[in-house]
């Protein structure tokens, strides 16, 4: 049996509660606290983050610190046996320190500093900023370091964004310096005699240039480094004071400023904010789902199937959607368990108590302004809190998927930074390609391109249009070594500072894995395609014609089997589809995107081919998600309705048994509009011992 420790060292029940700010309240409401430690109890509550934007009330003027508010809220906490996430509160800075050091404000793209105003806006290089951060952080660890409710550090809030100040400049260059060492090879990377741009000394790099495509990809690098430098500032403040629990930081989902893979490697365990706006629309819905899969596929992949925390959610509806409706009876409670069903070990709210004024007055929280346990949001709380304390066993467990999606930051920025491909949405590729495995119940990790891939059976690579050092050698070790990979069209465009690859498409040494040369890559107006038929007799069985995206590549095979040809235009005759045999395995390429069903059909096809066994052998029905955590022993199979309509899912000749009921369950099981079940079963080698 493999499981791992609880997120909250010692505690071994889901993490159930959310952000808790009193410090809005105490001063005019004293009896609030006392009041939602009812209310916490009666919503089966556990969690509570705290502090996140208290720096105003921490330390009202300069050197003058106010803890005894705080301690105070976690005495309180501590004896009503809860658990406390203490946070930094650099994500908000007061407003004497913005008018005492105008430095700590951000200069923005058009190079004014801006106001004192909204959160999230520090200068992450300014030495006055990172040393007020030092001694808050040191102060808050040495005061409630080892205070017995503090549990874990919740460090900051959604770092995100970026400042063109003269100190950030400065270090931009420095960062530069370090990188490339010599403005020859600068020049080279950002391929400076274009237009006269080329380089003459450090001092002439202007972060604000958002003309030089090289550079702005380093850009997005420098801010990704600047801001992991300071979160690390953050922690080592934290370590000075003493502090010796966890840390993490709050991520939000696929957000394209920094590169969260980077995160990664600092924190103790990932953290991720999520919203998904539900219209009660089936395919929409359908498609969010699947998006918010594939999300959370990515989180529990971070630290290598380690449980993740959901940090923020919303119970009922967040204020700033555009049309902020209330979410329907068991929509909230699925959403919730979704996050369970791909490896969240927690289940928490933002926020727990509705505040009155502020951006956020409408925000859904758990306690409306009505102060009491009888709404319809409160109620649905309480009773997933009552459902998390039956589902204590799958705290620690996991999922080892056999098929990989490679999802890449530095992917993602070069094409949307690249003139000509920055239409196409890199996301919604990699999404299309994870969907049919979400629909057909076949899990899933998604990774990085520099991912150790040798866990897996099958690595689908979307659109890998940037090539980070090494990974082409790893791709081709994974096929020689009996692994299949999927590749499609815009692969290997480019080398990793955005240089276009010589020697002909897909470039890097992909174009002998693949064995195919793409020549041209037609792009299609809206409205057009070319067609496409499947040859007969193609290794992977599949047969029929299909119509392309907006984009068709124009390939040549250079030994590779051709599975399927284009029948329209000028290059009608040509393969779009192929495979290629190296060493035990094999590499596919997909020169153009054919659609829904037939990416369908193709995952079906390699799911088969590869040998991969679906949790459920029927294929559930359209909208229901279907995901497997395990200990090796048992296994918990989740069963998530995302349509407005009842569905029954076909189930295997095993023993199942609802977790929530304890109603023994065989060959299929019934799901009302939304809901979502948790069925228990034993895990095959352990039922014949293997
Ligand atoms: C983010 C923030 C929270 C809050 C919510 C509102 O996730 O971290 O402080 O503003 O959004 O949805
Ligand atoms: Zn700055």
């Amino acid at each position: 049996m493999i499981k791992y420790q609880p997120i909250i060292p010692g505690f071994p029940a889901f993490p159930h509660g959310g952000d808790y700010n009193p410090d809005q309240w105490i001063d005019r409401y004293p009896d609030i606290v006392e009041g939602d430690i009812r209310l916490m109890d009666l919503a089966g509550c556990n969690t509570f983050s705290v502090g996140i934007f208290s720096w105003a009330k921490l330390e009202p003027s300069e050197g003058e610190f106010q803890f005894e508010w705080l301690r105070s809220i976690l005495d309180q906490l501590h004896a009503a046996g809860k658990q406390v996430i203490l946070a930094t509160p650099s994500g908000a800075k007061p407003v004497w320190m913005s008018r005492a050091y105008p430095e700590v404000r951000r200069v923005n793209v058009s190079g004014a500093r801006e106001p004192h105003q909204h959160r999230h806006n520090h200068c992450f290089t300014s030495p006055i900023y990172r040393q007020k951060v030092a001694v808050m952080n040191r102060k808050l660890a040495e005061a409630f370091g080892s205070h017995p409710a503090a549990k874990l550090w919740h460090v900051s809030n959604e770092y995100s964004g970026d400042c063109h100040c003269e100190l950030c400049q400065q270090a931009f260059r420095d960062w530069l310096k370090a990188r490339y060492g010599t403005l020859e090879e600068l020049n080279h990377a950002w391929w400076g005699h274009f237009w006269s741009h080329t380089i003459t000394s450090w001092d002439a790099i202007e972060s604000r240039n958002t003309t030089i495509e090289g550079q702005r990809l380093d850009w997005l690098r420098f801010v990704t480094a600047q801001t992991v430098d300071f979160m690390k500032h953050e922690i080592a403040a934290l370590r000075e004071g003493g502090a010796k629990q966890p840390v993490f930081t709050n991520l939000m989902g696929v957000f394209p400023g920094i590169d969260y893979w980077r995160f990664a490697e600092v924190v103790d365990v990932i953290a991720d904010d999520c919203y998904p706006i539900w219209t009660y629309e089936n395919d929409a819905d359908r498609r969010t789902a699947s998006r918010v899969a594939m999300i959370h596929d990515m989180h529990r992949s971070m630290k290598g199937g380690q449980p993740w925390l959901l940090m923020e959610s919303c119970p009922d509806s967040p204020q700033h959607f555009q049309t902020p409706k209330p979410k329907r009876p068991n929509v909230y409670r699925t959403e919730m368990l979704q996050a369970v069903a791909h490896g969240s070990d927690s289940v928490m709210y933002f926020q727990w108590r509705k505040g009155r004024g502020g951006m956020e007055k409408l925000h859904g929280a758990v306690v409306d302004h009505d102060g009491t346990e009888h709404t319809r949001v409160f109620k649905q709380v309480a009773e997933l809190g009552g459902t998390l304390r039956k589902l204590t066993d799958v705290i620690g467990t996991t999922s080892r998927p056999a098929v990989a999606l490679i999802y890449d930051w530095e992917v993602r920025w070069a094409l949307e930074i690249s003139i000509g491909t920055k239409r196409l949405s890199y996301e919604e590729c990699v999404q299309e390609a994870h969907r049919p495995f979400w629909q057909r119940g076949v899990p899933t990790d998604v990774i990085e391109s520099t991912c150790a891939l040798d866990s897996y059976k099958l690595v689908v690579a979307p659109c890998l249009y940037l090539l980070k050092p090494g990974v082409v050698e790893r791709l081709r070790q994974f096929v020689e070594q009996g692994g299949t990979l999927v590749l499609t069209c815009l692969s290997g465009v480019v080398t990793e500072s955005n240089l276009y690859q010589l020697g002909g498409l897909p470039g890097g040494g992909l174009r002998e894995l693949c064995g195919v040369w793409s020549e041209e890559v037609d792009y299609l107006y809206e409205g057009q395609s070319q067609r496409v038929a499947l040859c007969e007799g193609n290794s992977l069985g599949l047969s029929g014609s299909y119509q392309t995206g907006r984009i068709c590549e124009v390939l040549h095979a250079e030994g590779a089997e051709v599975l399927a040809t284009v029948t329209t235009d000028y290059y009608a005759g040509q393969p779009v589809l192929t495979r290629n045999r190296v060493g035990k395995g094999s590499a596919f390429y997909l020169g153009a995107f054919l659609g829904k069903t037939f990416q369908e059909a193709f995952t079906d096809a390699l799911i088969k081919d590869c040998g991969i066994a679906p949790i459920l052998p029927v294929n559930p029905p359209r909208g229901v998600g279907v995901q497997l955590r395990t200990d090796g022993e048992a296994e918990f199979v989740f069963i998530q309705n995302f349509s407005k309509e009842p569905q029954r899912v076909t189930l295997d000749k095993r023993d199942y048994r609802c977790m929530e009921s304890g109603v023994s369950l065989s060959e299929a099981v019934d799901l009302a509009p939304w809901q979502t079940r948790v069925l228990k079963r034993a895990s095959l080698s352990a039922e014949t011992g293997a």
